[in-house]
């Protein structure tokens, strides 16, 4: 797939109400791809669909869901068929995190955090996977983290979940070579968003020390994904702080990070 689409290619984006899966969006917008936008801010994702699709000359449309809940994969797909809309890129964007003590944490999030981070994501990729394999033409863009590369104490299933994002677009990708179909994850370091603050963890000594623009994350990872990369981590210092890990001893990984992420 080249940079521009051609004629009706329609992109899918979770998360598309804010931050990098906004960025993501407006990106696709203007290298021509019509648009679904998925999140659970209705009025805001309808906003979105207004300004992009002037601004592009593109149809974008707005399925307002809740990601979090067991069925929502199902339903999105059932409503994206209903529609009669051919999704040829998929972005799994949306995702959240929770700094705590995993034994002080509030099951319920913890719950909705694996479902939308690591069930959703996979059963959307399960159920467009098998249509783009049939028009040996696709590509998923998966959105892990600078967490999917070690433990992270006091985001114990958040990096769970990233880890959980990057092995399986990984063994996707090199089970899908020769068909058509690609699979990158984007693998952002900390990013101005809105993720700090629904993870409750704005003072995060880690979020002072570097932060990268959604806009230059959403780019690097729609290049990626164009060229059908496995995996891509945003910027030089993201880059730089997992060599050190993959080289550091787990234990020192752990004992750094730790401190790190204090709740
Ligand atoms: N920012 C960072 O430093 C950073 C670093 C590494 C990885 N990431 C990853 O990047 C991705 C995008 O996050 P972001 O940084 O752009 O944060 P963000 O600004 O908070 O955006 C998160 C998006 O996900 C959507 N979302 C959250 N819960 C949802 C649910 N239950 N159902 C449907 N949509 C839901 C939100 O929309 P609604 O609230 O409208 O539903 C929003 O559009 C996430 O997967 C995150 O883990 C972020």
């Amino acid at each position: 797939m080249s940079s521009s689409p051609g004629p009706e290619k329609t992109a899918l984006i979770t998360g598309a109400s804010s931050g990098i899966g906004y960025e993501l969006s407006r990106l696709l917008a203007q290298h021509g791809f019509n648009l679904v936008l998925v999140a659970r801010s209705a009025e805001r994702l309808a906003e979105i669909a207004r300004e992009l699709a002037t601004a592009h000359s593109i149809k974008a449309e707005v399925v307002a869901l809740d990601l979090s809940q067991p069925e929502a994969a199902s339903q999105l797909f059932a409503e994206v068929k209903r529609r009669g809309v051919m999704v040829d890129v998929l972005v799994n964007n949306a995702g959240f995190g929770d700094l705590c003590r995993y034994a002080d944490s509030d099951w319920e999030n913890q719950r909705q955090m694996i479902q939308l981070n690591v069930v959703t994501l996979a059963q959307l990729t399960r159920v467009f996977l098998a249509e783009m394999i049939q028009r040996k033409s696709g590509k998923i863009l998966n959105v892990g983290s600078t967490g999917s590369f070690a433990p992270v104490p006091n985001m114990a299933v958040y990096a769970a979940s990233k880890a959980f994002v990057l092995s399986f677009s990984e063994a996707l990708s090199a089970e899908l070579q020769g068909t058509g179909v690609t699979v990158t994850a984007l693998c952002p370091g900390v990013t101005k968003t809105n993720f700090f603050k629904r993870a409750k963890s704005e003072k995060m000594l880690l979020r002072r020390l570097n932060q990268m623009e959604a806009r230059d994350v959403a780019r690097i990872g729609y290049r990626a994904m164009v060229r059908g990369k496995p995996r891509v981590v945003s910027g030089w210092f993201n880059k730089i702080m997992i060599a050190s890990m993959r080289l550091a001893p787990r234990g020192a990984v752990l004992w750094v990070s730790k401190r790190v992420m204090q709740p």
